[in-house]
């Protein structure tokens, strides 16, 4: 049981010592610390926010809460992250395709968080699909196939395991210190030479303001520096949803089509930028562009389709393409006019509600539901034209059609259309 007074300790602003940092997270993994504590020491995390010493041990006390992945091939080692988006798919398709190109990619990712989804969770649309794996299993992987896709464990940064499954269902995502303990924790554990970390700003994303992305960004560049892991930084648009499908099983079918040199533009424009950073940053290639020239000839080739197909059999997944989804409906536009905006909010919430994500700890997810998004900021709509699709099981309709006539709004003059890529830091 942790006492009281090192929760009102964070409660009232004051740091935390090392050696309690390090107790909780002890504690809290071998069951000592109960979720309701821990829940009420990350809300007061997220409110007094933590100082960068505070963050680094935290870090340290949750890699070392497992074991690391030992060097098994002498490939360097790559990996991206990303902060968390509305149909943010890119790491089904940057794993397989940077493997292509002779970087192992061992990528221990998350579920889906608040109204995000998750890669684990999308993977798991796929029949048989394994994202447990034993330490032995994935360095086999390594070495076959040059990339996998697993989710921290009771070996692997176990204390993110416990900690993120909290956060998800007690309102304790949204702050900078638990995410970047949460991502570096994973990544400094995979044994990583290089990472690049896709922070995304937006109403879709955990960080709405370029403020709190670039406190963010900085914040896992500081303490990755502190880790010997080289960290670069894009901050990616997530005033809209990432490509047009949001939802579990439609998001795999997506990155389908792009690992198939199709597909949505902007997503595959954004998972080349990612892995071009990374591949230089390693010395892979001299320079971005001819990194961009390699990483397009591995999509349109199909060889990034192959390396795919090989690590979903190698998880025990079995390829039938496109998977299926819940009955479609249309959302048709109620007035003509312009996108001035997306309310992501509302799809990320009508997703869990659907049950394609979670309200609480442990919720079973329904891979099949999901939304289509029919157009962009900056499209011209007319009246009757289709807004999404929904996947929805007809029992869980009611009235949400009519409700998702909100999730855009309509001006009269054409806006902006915002930028995929809305800033670097390295
Ligand atoms: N991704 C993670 O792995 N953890 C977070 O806390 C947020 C995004």
């Amino acid at each position: 049981m942790i006492p009281a007074t090192l929760i009102a300790k964070k409660r009232d602003a004051k740091p935390l010592l090392d050696e309690e940092i390090r107790f909780l997270v002890e504690g809290y993994c071998r069951g000592e610390v109960a979720d309701y504590q821990m829940s009420a020491l990350a809300m007061a995390i997220c409110i007094q926010k933590m100082n960068q010493r505070e963050i680094a041990t935290l870090t340290d006390a949750m890699v070392h809460s497992g074991t690391c992945l030992p060097r098994c091939t002498d490939r360097p080692r790559v990996d991206k992250h990303s902060t968390g988006g509305l149909g943010d798919k890119v790491s089904l398709i940057l794993a397989p395709l940077l493997a292509t190109l002779d970087v192992d990619v061992p990528m221990i990712s998350g579920r889906g968080l608040g109204l995000t989804g998750g890669t684990l969770d999308k993977l798991e649309s796929i029949h048989g699909f394994q994202t447990e794996m034993s330490i032995e299993q994935s360095s086999e992987l390594l070495k076959q196939v040059g990339c996998f896709m697993i989710g921290a464990n009771e070996k692997i940064a176990p204390a993110d395991q416990k900690l993120y499954s909290l956060r998800d269902v007690t309102g304790s995502v949204e702050s900078v210190a638990l995410i970047t303990a949460s991502i570096l924790s994973k990544k400094i554990a995979a044994t990583l030479d290089a990472l690049v970390l896709d922070v995304k700003v937006g109403s879709g994303a955990f960080m709405k303001t370029m403020d709190d992305a670039t406190e963010l960004a900085n914040s896992i560049i500081d303490v990755g520096k502190l880790s010997d892991l080289p960290v670069t930084v894009i901050l990616s648009d997530m005033s809209q949803p990432l490509g047009l499908g949001v939802g579990n099983a439609i998001e795999v079918n997506e990155s389908v089509e792009v690992l198939r040199g199709e597909g949505p533009r902007e997503v595959r424009d954004l998972t080349i930028e990612l892995c071009a950073d990374v591949l230089v940053k390693v010395n892979r290639f001299e320079n971005r562009d001819s990194a961009i020239a390699a990483l397009v000839d591995q999509l349109d080739s199909g060889a990034a389709y192959e390396r795919f197909e090989q690590m979903v059999s190698a998880q025990g997944g079995r390829l039938e393409f496109p998977l299926s989804l819940a009955q479609s409906h249309s959302v048709i536009a109620p007035h003509e006019g312009w996108v001035e905006s997306v309310n992501c909010e509302l799809i990320g919430k009508t997703i869990v509600e659907m049950k394609g994500g979670r309200s609480r700890k442990g919720d079973k997810i329904d891979h099949t539901v999901g939304m289509e998004m029919h157009l962009r900021v900056g499209d011209e709509v007319k009246v009757g034209d289709r807004i999404a699709t929904l996947y929805c099981p007809p029992q869980q309709l009611a009235d949400r059609l009519e409700r998702l006539t909100n999730i855009i709004s309509i001006t009269e003059k054409p806006p902006q259309r915002p930028p995929l890529i809305v800033m670097r830091v390295s």
